[in-house]
């Protein structure tokens, strides 16, 4: 079995080489592709890669390459962890939205449509070249926006899932909290990437016991206080919103947080900066304990899991992915992407059905899936008043002015990205 992973120099590779050596019974990979432009990442994160494989006896090759042609080639998926720009580019998108008083964040509102304008073009060259290189492979999408990013790839005909990390997240928060194992804790997770709600959490699988009400009320201050959200909101929701719901139902808050901190990225290119240096030491053969403080806590776990599932092997039969909506939630577009449970075998993704979305979060979603169409149709084909409608669209955002001035930053702030402007 062939891994390639365009984006093999992140960072955050040593933590899925350390999950690939963790579950190589779910996942027997024998060759994996590191592909990246950048040797002087490639190189130290290549090296660690190889020195947690042997001290874990795991047979598999690793290869460090740029030409992602032949990287690709026979591959049996593909995972894309690739940021267009850099953390550079990030510090931009968390910085002048909030000139216009507005969250700057990677993802969410206006930095997210920035990061979606920079990298769906990107991704969508990449998914080009794959299919040439392995028409069968499966394309794991990790880059954000994943919504945005996996619709464009499944719009082109891509055999692509996206994956994020909140869901797993949150299954071992309340495992832990509920003293149970991880795999018996099922969540009914509904919404759009980054824009979710755990509506139900059952012991068991998808027909087990729900146990939220008994979560929030014993454990409610604890998830609280990791979401960063009120308990007393929780409990009158009744539901566990992701921490992403924070930029809504806090969004004055976290403006005011975020005018009066670092942003996150500086903080997380000084902690890649310490990274690198350590991966360069020949002496460490595992995933340092800084690699904790990133986001990205499980992804591996996810990813693991994924591959095995859609490559036929072990993997859980139902995992959180970002998938083709096709009716699941009958208030959205067949063609959107939704986050939800689904079956998840060598035939791809087939979401759970989930029952009526309460209106309270159906209409966030429909407006963010709104949102997401005119991004998408913004990054595909540019314009300045593309990229206007998108955040004129956009909940966060919503008022002719500050949807002009958003615009003009944007722009601005993003120009050698953008082919168009
Ligand atoms: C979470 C999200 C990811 C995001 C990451 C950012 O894991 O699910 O989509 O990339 O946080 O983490 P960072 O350490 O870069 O701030
Ligand atoms: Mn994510």
């Amino acid at each position: 079995m062939k891994l390639t992973v365009v984006g093999g120099g992140s960072t955050y590779t040593p933590e899925l080489v350390d999950g690939l050596a963790r579950l190589r019974d779910a996942l027997p990979v024998e060759e994996l592709v590191l592909v990246d432009p950048a040797a002087d990442r490639l190189e130290p994160v290549g090296g660690l890669a190889r020195r947690i494989l042997a001290r874990q006896g795991h047979p598999c090759r690793i290869v460090t390459t740029s030409d992602l042609d032949a990287g690709a080639d026979g591959a049996d998926a593909v995972l894309l962890q690739l940021r267009v720009g850099g953390q550079a580019a990030r510090e931009q998108d968390e910085t002048w939205p909030l000139e216009c008083g507005c969250v700057g964040q990677e993802t969410t509102g206006a930095g997210g449509l920035a990061k979606a304008l920079r990298t769906v073009p990107v991704v969508l060259d990449i998914a080009e070249r794959v299919r040439r290189a392995s028409p069968d492979a499966w394309i794991v999408d990790f880059t954000n926006p994943v919504g945005i990013v996996t619709r464009a790839l499944l719009r082109a005909g891509h055999r692509a899932v996206g994956l994020c990390n909140v869901a797993i997240g949150l299954q071992r928060k309340f495992a832990a909290l509920l003293d149970a194992e991880p795999g018996d804790v099922h969540l009914d997770h509904v919404g759009l990437n980054h824009l979710t709600w755990e509506t139900g959490v059952r012991l068991g699988g998808p027909g087990g016991t729900d146990v939220l009400p008994a979560l929030l009320a014993g454990h409610g201050d604890a998830v609280a206080r990791d979401l960063r959200l009120p308990r007393s909101l929780l409990d009158r929701l009744g539901v566990v919103p992701s921490y992403y719901l924070r930029y809504y139902y806090a969004h004055d808050e976290v403006v005011r947080d975020l005018r009066g901190g670092p942003s996150r990225a500086a903080e997380v290119a000084a902690m890649e900066r310490e990274l690198l240096t350590m991966y360069a030491d020949p002496a460490l053969d595992e995933k340092p304990a800084l690699l904790a403080r990133r986001g990205g806590a499980f992804y591996s776990e996810a990813a693991v899991d994924l591959v095995a599932a859609l490559l036929g092997g072990t993997g859980s039969p139902y995992q959180v992915v970002n998938t083709l909506n096709s009716g699941t939630l009958p208030f959205l577009p067949d063609d959107a992407v939704v986050e939800v449970q689904a079956a998840v075998g060598p035939e791809g993704a087939a979401p759970l059905p989930v029952p009526a979305v309460d209106p309270l979060y159906a209409g966030l979603m429909a407006n963010v899936t709104a949102y997401e169409d005119l991004a998408l149709g913004a990054a595909l084909h540019g314009g300045r008043e593309r990229v206007f409608r998108a955040l004129l669209a956009h909940p966060l955002v919503g008022r002719y002015a500050t949807a002009e001035a958003l615009t003009d930053r944007l722009i601005a702030h993003n120009r050698e990205h953008l082919a168009w402007a």
